[in-house]
């Protein structure tokens, strides 16, 4: 193992968790930190749970051996199919997961109405059936799958026509029903987010949890005063992984792109 490879690893299929890395910038100044995208195997959400549970087992087996201490699974998907069985098989390992907020959701409605964008296989795991136990009680909760537009986030098209038009075409039938909150329930949704806010209005509220994951990365990881680095493990194009991820979320890797 080397000394100085990840402390804190962020992983995701895609492009979705530079989103959770950007927002959790500045939090690691003196930490190291590796950013780690399975893009050969995405998208992730149109696939079983259980091979997606497979993947992410793989992938943190190896972020583990190479010294990752936290793991944030950055993906509602990753989260959906693995948490629960990551933290029996590694119990020393620290995972933050992510879950469709449908609690802040709850508390925002004024129709009472709340939608989920999220992937098919995050809407078919016990967390969401559990979220769904726990906070949509009186609540109408719409549920839509979205996999066009992790297809759009994961080749850069995060502003143009084609992200509107496909945008719209989502959200239309859900305000038509009435929903006046949305929840991203995808981390590649929150590189869409601006297109979606002009679609949904401000009368609507748009509910992005990638800010609320990072502060919860920040407070359980134990900072280990290593030399400061970031780089990036991936699988397919490296280069076009280093293009898109400066274009869609300003983020470069000055400490390389190897592969996963
Ligand atoms: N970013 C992932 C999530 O948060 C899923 C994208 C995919 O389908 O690979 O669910």
């Amino acid at each position: 193992m080397l000394r100085w490879w990840p402390v804190i690893a962020v992983f995701d299929s895609g492009l979705g968790g530079l989103g959770v890395l950007r927002a959790m910038t500045g939090a690691f100044q003196d930490e190291v930190v590796v950013y780690a995208a399975d893009r050969a195997n995405a998208p992730y959400g149109t696939r079983s749970l259980q091979e997606v549970r497979d993947l992410t087992h793989r992938h943190a087996r190896r972020l583990i051996e190479e010294g990752a201490t936290t793991i944030v699974l950055a993906c509602n998907t990753a989260s959906a199919a693995a948490l629960e069985t990551l933290r029996q098989e590694y119990p020393a390992t620290t995972f933050v997961g992510m879950e469709p907020a449908l609690k802040p959701a709850a508390m925002a409605t004024k129709t009472n109405t709340v939608a989920v964008i999220a992937t098919a296989a995050t809407f078919q795991g016990r967390l969401f059936a559990s979220l769904m136990d726990r906070f949509a009680e009186g609540l109408e909760v719409l549920t839509a799958a979205a996999p066009q537009w992790v297809e759009l986030v994961e080749v850069g098209e995060v502003a143009g026509v084609d992200a509107r038009a496909a945008v719209t075409r989502q959200l239309a039938p859900l305000l038509d029903q009435g929903a006046d909150t949305f929840v991203l329930g995808c981390t590649h949704f929150t590189f869409l987010s601006d297109v979606i806010a002009q679609v949904i209005g401000d009368e609507s509220t748009l509910i992005d949890p990638a800010p609320a994951v990072a502060r919860r990365a920040r407070d359980v990881h134990i900072d280990s005063g290593a030399t400061p680095l970031l780089r990036a493990l991936v699988s397919g194009d490296a280069s076009q992984f280093e293009e898109l991820s400066k274009t869609v979320a300003g983020i470069s890797f000055p400490d390389g792109v190897l592969p996963l």
